[in-house]
């Protein structure tokens, strides 16, 4: 498939998508999302890639949905298509990808760029990132989950602030609130980002898998549900042979040979 708001390449057993529309600030417009999605989707059927990283380059990851192209959408066309899911199924194919997806900031994420981010599994920024939801400025609000993801995230008084003013937070209060994972110079974001994911595309897909999906399930259930459904996965991890390969490297001394089986 040939894309025209996104660059797309493997590194190796990692899927990698780079937003480019750099003269909208890779503003979200709904091709780039459609975009997006397909490019998730492809390799989340690859069984060669193992894990994806989604950044916008070096300058901006993306400032919020195309505003331009939003402007002037009637609320009744919005409301009966339930909109922004159902011109940009990239945020249920986000929710429902079981690859591991890392996104990697740097400059803004702002809006729909900063729930793009949220959407992943995880967050390395840069120095230079600056995050987001700024939508209030415009007399809107965020509509892609930043009300919901960002309060989980950070958590109530936070997430008030950014939403209702519209206040922007640096990479170094974005670490420090549990915003991102890590903060690295931006010369270092992609190739760190392309490294932790190829470490990840190592590992037992099978465990990968279980793993991210309780992780998941802690924002969704109470804690006892949560460590029920951890307990259950678990055990099931033992019925996999890549399980019983990973133990007996580690008391072997060697490096464990998965086959994600
Ligand atoms: N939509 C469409 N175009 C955008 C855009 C957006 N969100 N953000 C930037 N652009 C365009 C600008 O219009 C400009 O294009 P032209 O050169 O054709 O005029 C170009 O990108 C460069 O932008 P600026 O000249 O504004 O650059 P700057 O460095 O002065 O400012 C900025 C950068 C602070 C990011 C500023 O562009 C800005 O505030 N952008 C809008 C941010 C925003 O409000 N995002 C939320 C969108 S709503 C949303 O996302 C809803 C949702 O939850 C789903």
């Amino acid at each position: 498939m040939s894309y025209e708001h996104i660059r797309v390449e493997t590194r190796g057993a990692v899927g990698l998508v780079t937003l480019d529309r750099p003269e909208a600030m890779n503003a979200l417009c709904d091709g780039l999302l459609r975009e997006v999605s397909a490019a998730v989707r492809a390799f989340a059927a690859d069984d060669g890639v193992g894990a994806v990283v989604l950044t916008g380059g070096d300058e901006v990851f993306a400032a919020g949905a195309d505003i331009k192209e939003m402007q002037g959408r009637p609320f009744v066309d919005l409301f009966l298509g339930d909109f922004p899911n159902s011109h940009q199924e990239v945020w249920v194919t986000l929710e429902q990808c079981r690859k591991p997806v890392i996104a990697a900031v740097a400059g803004y994420a702002l809006g729909g760029g900063c729930e793009l981010a949220m959407a992943c599994d995880f967050i390395l920024a840069a120095e230079t990132a600056k995050f987001g939801q700024p939508e209030v400025k415009i007399g809107a609000l965020p509509g892609a989950g930043g009300t919901q993801r960002l309060t989980r995230l950070v958590g109530k008084s936070k997430a008030m602030e950014m939403c209702l003013t519209g206040r922007l937070m640096d990479a170094a209060e974005a670490e420090r609130v549990g915003l991102v994972s890590r903060v690295l110079p931006v010369e270092r974001l992609l190739d760190e980002a392309l490294a932790v994911a190829g470490r990840i595309a190592e590992l037992s897909r099978p465990a990968v898998f279980m793993a991210k999906e309780a992780v998941k399930v802690a924002d969704e259930t109470t804690l006892q549900e949560g460590l029920r459904f951890e307990r259950r996965l678990f055990e099931a991890a033992f019925a996999t042979a890549d399980c019983a390969e990973g133990m007996a490297a580690f008391a072997g001394k060697r490096k464990p040979a998965f086959r994600n089986r």
